[in-house]
């Protein structure tokens, strides 16, 4: 039966990416390899434009219909103004809550050919492949009390709320227990149990669970520390778990260790196996329009669908080992430039992905 996909382009960049990762998908559909069935929706910047409102009620039920989201990027200066109930960022944050999607994987692999684009020496990143699996509608980002008020002597207070129920924690670890077992067998989970009660008990549940996973080594790292070491010696890690925020941040920093935030792809994952794939990055409004946006995270984030949504591990290695091709003919976009190579725009590393797909039969 054929599976349906929901694309949500959003903002910025999102359409121009998203574009080459559709076309990816058709490619694949008419070449017999998978069967799905592609549905547009509007968020995020796009959709307040429309309807005043970053989530419309017909995309949420779209996503929750669906069998995977394929989601650009939200955001740009032109709906900063707005209150943050309205802001395209709540369209995406809404659609991680209203499809409960709790786990969000983001792997850092460093592909061979992109070693000179690391702003890392080559011996700290070589070989570099970690995932980070941060808990994604919990912790700060949804925590109440939240808000702005304003005290009695006229002095206002911003207020926000770390906060996490042993269940999230738990869930969360399970997760990524789980995927360490797959991987080199180590997972870091990453707190802040020094300071903040709330991830005091994060820790206590890790250690907890770490004798159902007797295979996995659990080790604790302070956030602070985890950040450093993430840039000192990023080849110790294969698994970190950590909690919504400490993701966000850690996240981008990993990003950069592959050469360019634009090579990263991410899924986000319920308990019944639906997810939302996107890439790590924004909506980079200072290149939106230009046709220079590297796409390839957002492909990569395709193959993470059919791996994880679609049932299609094949189908997915075949995209990855498409992209590594596509950079050994030293095809590069603006931000994975370095001497020597051919600089290309968006639609090229599409349609150089979609013939390496083609190739390979
Ligand atoms: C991310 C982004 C989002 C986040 C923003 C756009 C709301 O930075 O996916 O990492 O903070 O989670
Ligand atoms: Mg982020």
């Amino acid at each position: 039966m054929s599976k349906k996909v929901l694309i949500l382009a959003g903002d910025g960049i999102g359409p121009e990416i998203v574009a080459e990762a559709v076309k990816v998908l058709k490619a694949l559909q008419s070449a017999g390899a998978i069967d799905v069935v592609l549905e547009e929706g509007l968020v995020g910047g796009a959709a307040y434009d429309v309807w005043g409102d970053p989530l419309p009620a017909e995309t949420l039920t779209a996503a929750q219909s669906a069998d995977a989201v394929l989601l650009g990027a939200v955001g740009g200066p032109k709906w900063e103004p707005l209150p943050i109930a309205k802001r395209p960022e709540k369209g995406l944050l809404g659609l991680r809550k209203g499809l409960g999607l709790f786990a969000n994987l983001r792997p850092a692999l460093l592909y061979p050919q992109l070693i000179a684009a690391s702003t890392l020496k080559p011996e700290v990143v070589s070989g570099l492949d970690l995932l980070i699996v941060r808990e994604l509608t919990g912790d700060i980002y949804f925590g109440q009390p939240r808000g702005i008020e304003t005290l009695p002597s006229g002095e206002r207070r911003g207020i926000n709320t770390m906060v996490y129920t042993e269940s999230e924690i738990e869930r969360i670890l399970r997760v990524a227990f789980d995927l360490a077992r797959r991987r080199r067998r180590r997972l870091c989970s990453v707190d802040k149990a020094n300071v903040l009660e709330c991830t005091e008990l994060w820790r206590e549940v890790a250690n907890r669970l770490a004798g159902e996973y007797p295979e996995v080594e659990l080790t604790h790292m302070y956030v602070d520390n985890a950040a450093m070491q993430l840039v000192r010696a990023p080849k110790q890690f294969d698994v970190m778990v950590t909690g919504n925020l400490f993701g966000d941040i850690l996240s981008d920093c990993a990003a950069m260790l592959t050469g360019s935030i634009g090579m990263l792809p991410s899924a986000s994952l319920n308990e019944r196996g639906q997810g939302m794939y996107e890439p790590i990055h924004g909506s980079a409004p200072d290149i939106a329009g230009r046709g220079i946006a590297n796409p390839i995270a957002t492909i990569l984030s395709v193959a993470m669908m059919l791996r994880y949504s679609l049932d299609a591990p094949q189908v997915a290695a075949r995209i990855e080992t498409a992209v590594s091709r596509v950079l050994d003919q030293g095809l590069r976009t603006p931000d994975i430039m370095t001497p020597g190579m051919r600089q290309v725009g968006t639609a090229e590393i599409g349609d150089a992905i979609v013939a390496a797909l083609a190739e390979d039969v």
